[in-house]
């Protein structure tokens, strides 16, 4: 991990300024948070003016544009520019969201682009997810059942049993709900976080899956599940409109019920 580690007292600098080409009247302006920890050098923020006649509408477009004819070195991760995969989740002046499906029209004056927020930052806006995909992998995100597999035949469960995985099957793991948490800024070594939480609760709530009770047992822990205090960061930045902090709660209500 020393790699991604900042200079000692490190401060975010400014940067140097990029002034839209001659003749643009349709100007604005994007500070963009740079970073390349092989520099040995301080984050900085780097300001691009662009000629927004000639620039898509979303965020995400931008940032395509400022790397394709501004600067090369500009780093970001995207992929499929329709809010499907997660890759493009940063923050944009001061909310995590996605960068593909938030259009410039409903970002107000200055566009100010950071990574992911208390991240470790391989590279400008690209946040180190490894330990956000560990955890996802310790909820074991997979059916599990103890009967045997019925011949021939998937295991089916009612339209009923089906929508009850409604508003958590959706996740894209784009971590903008966990980096938004302040307790998982704190303690992302040991709490979970609502990504992953909400993830654990879609295979708990799914009617097929047979290891409810080992799968709470696994949750039953101060730090992974009850770090959560209900601060609803998550919720109320979910690019994909789910409920975390809801999803949460059910399974702080499942390990009441059982103990009744
Ligand atoms: Fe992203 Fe929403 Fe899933 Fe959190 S719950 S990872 S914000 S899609
Ligand atoms: Fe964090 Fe959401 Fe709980 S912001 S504290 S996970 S309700
Ligand atoms: Fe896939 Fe934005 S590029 S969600």
């Amino acid at each position: 991990m020393a790699k991604f580690t900042l200079p000692k007292n490190s401060k975010v600098t400014k940067g140097k300024h990029v002034p839209a080409p001659e003749g643009a009247s349709n100007v604005r302006r994007f500070n963009v948070y740079r970073y390349n920890p092989d520099s040995g050098e301080n984050p900085r923020m780097d300001s691009y003016d662009l000629d927004m006649d000639k620039c898509g509408p979303m965020v995400l477009d931008a940032l395509i544009k400022i790397k394709n004819e501004v600067d090369t070195t500009l780093t970001f991760r995207r992929s499929c520019r329709e809010g499907v995969c997660g890759s493009c989740a940063m923050n944009i002046n001061g909310t995590n969201t996605l960068a593909c499906t938030l259009a410039l029209d409903d970002v107000k004056g200055d566009v100010a682009i950071h990574p992911l927020p208390h991240m470790p930052i391989i590279k400008d806006l690209v946040p180190d997810m490894s330990n956000f995909y560990a955890q996802y992998e310790s909820i074991e995100p997979w059916l599990k059942t103890t009967s045997p597999d019925p011949a021939g035949k998937e295991r089916l469960q009612s339209h009923e049993d089906r929508t009850k995985i409604d508003g958590l099957y959706e996740c894209i793991l784009c971590a903008c709900c966990s980096t938004s948490c302040p307790s998982y800024w704190w303690n992302s070594d040991r709490y979970l976080g609502p990504a992953a939480l909400l993830q654990a609760y879609r295979w708990i709530a799914d009617s097929r899956d047979e290891m409810t009770g080992e799968r709470l047992d696994d949750l039953e822990d101060p730090f992974r599940l009850y770090r959560c205090h209900t601060i609803m960061n998550c919720t109320n930045v979910c690019p994909k409109g789910l409920n975390p902090a809801k999803a949460i709660a059910e399974i702080k209500k499942l390990m009441v019920e059982r103990q009744i």
